[in-house]
């Protein structure tokens, strides 16, 4: 749970932060912008191979009721969520080395590079790791649609027990090991 929030805020961040420094004028600010934006996204790389170690040693609580296609779609948005936080920010890090800004974490650790300055790459990353992040943003989209509607049109609880706090006073649906 505390993966998921944290994870959800700072994509959010990052897709913000994103689509906001690439339309700014060649600056100290929009300089910064992009090294923050760089270091968000290791962390979110870093964070989602914890989360992802952590998702396939411990078993979820089980899903409350509803269609067997709704299931499917649920665990193929999973996959695919799973499959865009690992692509957007491998592609924006392979982008970032082929264009010659090779990653300085926080400004201490540098971070090797994948390939090495290639300017015809960097021309072709540079729209996958921009058509990946929107297509994560679409994901989302539809993760937090689905979200609201059990919560507000099934009223299934579903929602509510990915609040830490009221997770097991008010959650209808009992994860198998409480
Ligand atoms: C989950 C993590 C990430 C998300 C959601 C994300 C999202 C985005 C978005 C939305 C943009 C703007 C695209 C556009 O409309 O032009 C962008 C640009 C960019 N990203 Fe990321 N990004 C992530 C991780 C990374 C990482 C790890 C790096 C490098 C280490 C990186 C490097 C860049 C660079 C250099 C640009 C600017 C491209 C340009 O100059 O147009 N990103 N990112």
């Amino acid at each position: 749970m505390a993966l998921h929030w944290l994870l959800a805020l700072m994509i959010l961040g990052a897709l913000g932060v994103g689509l906001y420094m690439t339309g700014l004028p060649f600056s100290p600010a929009r300089l910064k912008l992009y090294n923050w934006h760089k270091w968000a996204g290791v962390t979110i790389l870093a964070l989602s191979a914890l989360r992802l170690l952590w998702r396939l040693t411990h078993r979820p609580p089980a899903a409350p009721p509803m269609p067997a296609w709704q299931q499917r779609a649920a665990h193929g948005a999973h996959v695919a969520l799973y499959v865009f936080f690992f692509a957007v920010p491998l592609a924006g890090w392979a982008y970032s080395s082929a264009a010659g800004f090779p990653v300085v974490l926080f400004g201490v650790l540098p971070l090797p590079d994948f390939v090495g300055p290639d300017r015809a790459l960097s021309e072709t990353l540079k729209p996958v790791h921009q058509w990946l992040a929107y297509g994560l943003a679409a994901v989302i989209a539809l993760h937090v649609a689905a979200a609201l509607k059990h919560h507000f049109v099934d009223r299934d609880g579903l929602l509510l027990r990915m609040m830490p706090a009221r997770r097991r006073a008010e959650s209808p649906v009992q994860p198998i090991r409480s």
